[in-house]
């Protein structure tokens, strides 16, 4: 099975659903050495099997595929209702309706019957952790399991399922935030902290992610006994990404100046770039995962139609001031530039 510590530079491109992530993107970051990752969320099964093997034309090296857990919604019907009356507005002025809440569990069952057909090196997996069966039948299948943990607890919980190794996700983190529970205060500790708490606590092989963008913030967290770094805001950039136009222009404009966790895009915590939309519904914004994001979908999509970065998700983590473009390739090499 392949082993964490066997990559030739110890950068993992983080999965990232929603457009970043790419098999030209997994593939070149695979191909310089580190670990890419293919991004499950919001396709279908098919379209996730489409991408393992046009990764698989790209390179031959090891790469990952990343999976939402399911989990059960805890929005209510009528903060929904709500929240889309409040939205109406906005969605008008976009020629666009909101959408409508229904449940949905990302095709798990189908994804999962994906991993053990084209079997990649690695499945992560995210929002939760896969139970204990699960993890054994991938073990079996030769792929490894990776469960994104945002607290110790999480970290135990992981661990108790048989997951062989973690990424610890700090809070500075672009885009969802990994916690199984999406109602959880905000983590009080930094990366660091946490890292450390849960090194205390296991042996077993653990990846460094959130907010890691400079070659030196890299260095520190191997530092600190990571077996690797995973890294998605500091790809955003690269030519090989699926990253949008309007996200690629928002990254760099001058005025957005801060980042801000928010659930306003899609009912979950996420992290992303303060702009108007959040500015106007972050506060009343209701928690409900995937229904929230239903709601919103017409109107970010719209938006981003229209170049418009005011009024749709930019995901970004607290570090993005620092990223570079350039090809995966170099940005591979960049973040690895400190590494002893
Ligand atoms: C645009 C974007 C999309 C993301 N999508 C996913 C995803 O689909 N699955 C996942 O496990 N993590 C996702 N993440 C979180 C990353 O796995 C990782 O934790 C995060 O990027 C690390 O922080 P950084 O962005 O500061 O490097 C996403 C992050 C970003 C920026």
């Amino acid at each position: 099975m392949f082993e964490l510590r066997s990559l030739r530079v110890p950068v993992v491109q983080a999965p990232m659903a929603g457009g970043p992530s790419t098999p030209e993107l997994a593939g070149a970051v695979s191909n310089a050495g580190g670990l890419g990752f293919l991004a499950a969320g919001y396709r279908s099964a098919e379209a996730l099997a489409e991408q393992i093997h046009h990764t698989r034309l790209i390179t031959g090296q090891p790469f990952g595929v990343n999976l939402f857990v399911p989990q059960p919604s805890v929005a209510a019907p009528a903060a929904l209702a709500a929240y889309a009356a409040e939205l109406a507005p906005d969605a008008r002025r976009l020629g666009v309706e909101p959408g409508t809440p229904h449940p949905d569990d990302d095709d798990w069952a189908a994804k999962l019957d994906v991993l053990f057909e084209l079997r990649p090196a690695v499945a992560s997996f995210t929002f939760g952790t896969p139970d204990a069966e699960t993890v054994a039948r991938l073990g079996d299948a030769d792929v490894l399991v990776l469960v994104t943990v945002t607290s110790l607890a999480e970290a135990k919980a992981a661990l108790a399922a048989g997951a062989p190794a973690l990424v610890v996700q700090g809070p500075l983190a672009g885009g969802h935030r990994g916690t199984f529970d999406p109602a959880a205060p905000p983590p009080a500790d930094d990366l660091e902290t946490l890292f450390g708490r849960i090194r205390h606590h296991t042996d077993a092989p653990l990846v460094a992610a959130g907010g890691l963008t400079t070659p030196a913030a890299v260095a520190r967290a191997l530092a600190h006994g990571a077996v690797a770094v995973q890294a998605g805001t500091a790809f955003l950039l690269a030519t090989e990404a699926g990253t949008s136009a309007v996200q690629r222009q928002a990254l760099v404009a001058p005025g957005f100046t801060e980042t801000i966790v928010t659930h306003a895009f899609s009912g979950r915590p996420a992290r992303a770039l303060v702009n108007d939309f959040v500015r106007r519904h972050d506060a009343t914004a209701p928690l409900g995962y995937p229904e929230v994001n239903q709601l919103t979908g017409p109107l970010r999509a719209a938006a981003g139609a229209a170049g418009d970065p005011d009024g749709t998700n930019v995901w970004a983590g607290a570090a993005w001031r620092d990223i570079r473009s350039g090809t995966a390739a170099e940005i591979v090499r960049h973040l690895a530039k400190e590494i002893e």
